[in-house]
């Protein structure tokens, strides 16, 4: 007999719950979500920015009561970031106080690489919680492909070799989700390893419900009409078209300043919130045909 999931018990299931804590999903990401959890396989989320891939991380947490441990990649992560790290000053103390004492050598070295010496970073972290954990490893494709080869270890068998120590094997699997914006291609060891969920910008309909779930003060009507209109502008090549939290923003935007019709001036007026590269909204103002 299979164990019950800790996380979700179907993909109707992980839409209603993810739902609940303000996270739409469409079917796919439903039962991606489910899946990750069902298998417990690495879940690599793919896609632009400001889609929802950590907020998918954060909303799993929330709706299983699950802590969320956060690795946020970077140029130039290392092991001692992501991983653990012996915490020297404190062994050196250790070394110093041992002087003077008769204590061997190998006695005091036996006693500073032990678990009161070491600093634990959000990958060891996450393998050594036995409570139900959502290890989010943010932007991987910010770091250097050499750390990939330090996830590996961990995503294949939830484990982290110390050689000092030895291994440490996760108790209890989190649930571990990776996010990239495909600046760069990741390994395929990697790829290997995990379940692949591309997000891309929402449909008009899933947009709007966000956005008013987010803003429920916004008219339904001006609610159409954002949406459209963000969906234009990503049809036109820009430096950086506009995001979901983007038109979150929008929305708030409108509510605050009591626009109750998104027309031409209106848009013109406010396209600063939406669009943050000046060829951007020169691009923007010339191709809708904005009057300001
Ligand atoms: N499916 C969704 N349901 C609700 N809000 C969403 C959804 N997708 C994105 N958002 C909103 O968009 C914002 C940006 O999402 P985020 O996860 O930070 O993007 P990224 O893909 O760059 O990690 C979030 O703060 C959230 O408000
Ligand atoms: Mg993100």
């Amino acid at each position: 007999m299979p164990q019950p999931s800790s996380w979700f018990s179907s993909p109707a299931d992980a839409a209603t719950r993810l739902a609940e804590a303000g996270y739409l999903a469409d079917a796919t990401t439903a039962t991606t979500a489910y899946l990750a959890g069902a298998l417990e396989k690495p879940l690599l989320v793919e896609g632009p920015a400001g889609v929802g891939k950590t907020e998918l991380a954060k909303a799993v947490a929330k709706v299983t009561n699950a802590e969320l441990v956060r690795l946020q990649c970077y140029e130039g992560l290392d092991e001692a970031r992501a991983l653990y790290e012996w915490n020297y000053k404190k062994q050196l103390l250790r070394i110093q106080s041992s002087q003077g004492s008769d204590q061997e050598w190998s006695a005091t070295h036996d006693d500073i690489f032990t678990d009161e010496f070491l600093l634990t970073r959000p990958l060891l972290t996450a393998i050594r919680r036995e409570e139900l954990t959502v290890l989010l490893i943010d932007e991987v494709d910010k770091t250097d492909v050499e750390v990939e080869g330090l996830l590996l270890e961990v995503l294949s068998d939830f484990q982290v070799t110390i050689p000092e120590l030895g291994t440490v094997s996760a108790v209890r699997r989190p649930f571990v989700v990776l996010t990239s914006n495909a600046t760069r291609e990741l390994s395929e060891a990697v790829k290997r390893r995990c379940l692949y969920l591309h997000l891309d910008y929402p449909d008009a309909e899933r947009e709007r419900e966000i956005v008013t779930s987010q803003v429920p003060d916004l008219e339904e009507r001006v609610a159409v009409r954002l949406v459209e209109t963000i969906s234009r502008l990503r049809e036109l090549e820009l430096k950086k078209a506009p995001s979901i939290a983007e038109s979150v923003d929008w929305a708030r935007t409108l509510v605050a300043l009591e626009i109750g019709e998104l027309d031409e001036k209106a848009i013109a007026d406010t396209l600063g919130v939406v669009l943050k590269h000046a060829s951007d909204q020169a691009k923007a103002v010339k191709e809708l045909r904005l009057r300001s």
